[in-house]
């Protein structure tokens, strides 16, 4: 009885081989390689301990009056915002007055209907405060995760109550998190057509956001303007950047006083941080000198593959991510169950974290109606289907924009968690000192100099001009997770000019 059983699991056994060798010499069939992708990002999103009801926000019939209700501010520039009253417990830290909170959507121009959720925190400290847009990856996973466990003004905790953390960014910065690209998070729409495949759709979507956002709100016009973001949004913010410049100088619109754009642990460009990988996980003792030479072999095809892909191709980026994918893969497969967000860690069970209590807490109806949200949309922690609708996009390089940005005073901060392997410190360096632009000479050759807290060193950071890396101690890849303060004082310090000035004067004038 047992016999057909088992020869039936050997033809299969051989299928699966010989798909996925065969998927790296001869030309792959697109399909084996959306489903191993695919089982990929479903994993991530398990890792994480998220079980979102949906795939992706797209819902056929929505009842958009259940929002519409008295409380909420219409404005003329497709925003409908709503202030918040959400009990927090314990001290916000402000004391001048009471704290404007709001969450809102906001229906995107030129789309068929797509609706992009946001939170705006007024500062606890100052309105004259710079504005910081904060962009979580996946890509597809909402922004919400950075709110509730990385740098929003409260978390969340077992039992579903908000207490305020003190080392929220909403301390030193206007604070906005926006749920994208449409399908995410709380953010909606009744047609696939509005789903997103590249960094012009979804730079474009952000742009309109914005000139929405600052009609709302012409308070803060003048402030200065930083994005910043991690992990995916190391593509989201180099081409929402290039967007807000090219907006600013056709003049579209409001002018957009950017600043600055900052991204933390990010891909940015694929071709050289793929190539990191082996070289990250040998000096962190991850895998052998042997291991290293083999998976090392991949490095030719896999650059070759990310040149052909450039910074438009399609399919191309496809064959790109299958080949370079593979030596991440060899190393996990390695190092076992490893965290790879952060190599200090093990992943229990199948659990790398548990950011549960945040979709638990969001999916309450009392606290969608505190949100504004229609009770017929559910939150989409993370989708599926927007993270492979990205897949053409993830090889493309999006370093080639900074330069252009770089040369008009527009700075750049680029900081990575020492212990974050998907989106290791190393690779974010060699592409940062790599970039070609007037003070790369002078960035390369820069010394590296303490990044100072409390008296301690928390990380090391080299600067030229507008330019600067911060290599953060202790941290994996969600930095202002795992050292809050140190994340607090990167935030403050640079949008006010003293990141890089000598640690002496910067305590002088640090109060927090
Ligand atoms: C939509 O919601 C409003 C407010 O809850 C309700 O009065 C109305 O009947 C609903 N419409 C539909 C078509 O369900
Ligand atoms: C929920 O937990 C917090 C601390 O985590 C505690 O202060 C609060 O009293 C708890 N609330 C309830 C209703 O148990
Ligand atoms: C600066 O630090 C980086 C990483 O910590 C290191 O690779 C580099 O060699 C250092 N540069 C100098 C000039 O010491």
């Amino acid at each position: 009885m047992a016999t057909p059983q088992i020869l039936h699991l050997i033809p299969l056994i051989l299928v699966i081989f010989i798909s996925s060798s065969s998927a790296r010499t001869i030309n792959p069939s697109s399909f084996h390689h959306s489903k191993s992708l695919e089982k990929k990002g479903h994993q991530l999103i398990k890792d994480l301990n998220l079980h979102p009801n949906l795939d992706v926000n797209i819902v056929k019939s929505y009842n958009h009056s259940t929002y519409l209700d008295q409380e909420l501010k219409v404005t003329q520039s497709g925003i409908v915002e709503k202030r918040l009253s959400l009990s927090v417990l314990g001290d916000s830290g402000a004391t001048v007055h009471d704290l404007a909170q709001h969450a809102g959507y906001y229906r995107i121009e030129h789309t068929i209907d797509a609706r992009m959720f946001y939170f705006f925190f007024e500062s606890r400290k100052s309105k004259a405060d710079p504005v910081v847009i904060w962009l979580t990856g996946g890509p597809g996973c909402s922004s919400a995760l950075a709110l509730f466990y990385e740098n929003g003004p409260f978390k969340v905790t077992n039992n579903l109550s908000l207490v305020w953390n003190d080392y929220g960014w909403d301390k030193v910065s206007n604070l906005i998190f926006v749920d994208q690209p449409t399908g995410t998070g709380f953010s909606y729409s009744s047609s696939n057509e509005d789903i997103r495949h590249d960094e012009t759709g979804v730079s474009n979507d952000l742009y309109f956001f914005l000139q929405a956002f600052f009609k709302a709100h012409p308070d803060y016009i003048n402030n200065d303007f930083y994005i910043t973001g991690e992990s995916y949004a190391g593509h989201y913010i180099p081409a929402f950047a290039t967007r807000v410049s090219q907006g600013n100088k056709n003049n579209e619109g409001i002018h957009i006083n950017l600043k600055g754009f900052g991204i933390g642990n990010g891909i940015t460009d694929p071709g050289i941080q793929y190539k990191s990988y082996t070289d990250y996980a040998l000096a962190n003792k991850l895998i052998s000198q042997s291991d290293y030479t083999k998976i090392n072999q991949q490095i030719p095809d896999c650059e070759e593959a990310v040149k052909e892909c450039g910074t438009t191709g399609t399919t191309t980026c496809i064959q790109a991510l299958d080949f370079c994918q593979q030596i991440f893969q060899d190393i996990l497969d390695i190092t076992g169950n490893i965290n790879y967000y952060d190599i200090r860690k093990q992943c229990k069970g199948s659990l790398c974290y548990d950011f549960s209590n945040m979709e638990s807490f969001l999916s309450q109806s009392s606290v969608k109606t505190a949100l504004g949200v229609p009770s017929d949309i559910d939150f989409v922690s993370c989708s599926d289907t927007v993270n492979q609708a990205m897949l053409n996009d993830w090889m493309r390089d999006l370093e080639v924009g900074i330069p252009a940005l770089l040369e008009q005073g527009i700075e750049l901060l680029v900081y990575a968690g020492e212990y974050d392997l998907i989106c290791n410190w190393l690779g974010n360096l060699r592409w940062v000192d790599a970039m070609v632009w007037s003070g790369q000479k002078n960035f390369v050759a820069a010394s590296n100099v303490s990044f100072v807290v409390n008296g301690k060193e928390a990380g090391v950071m080299k600067n030229y001009g507008p330019l600067t890396f911060l290599k953060v101690h202790n941290a994996g890849h969600m930095v202002p997770m795992d050292q809050p303060v140190a994340a607090l004082r990167m935030l403050q310090r640079w949008t006010t000019g003293k990141l890089t000035t000598p640690s002496k004067k910067i305590h002088k004038d640090f109060h927090l």
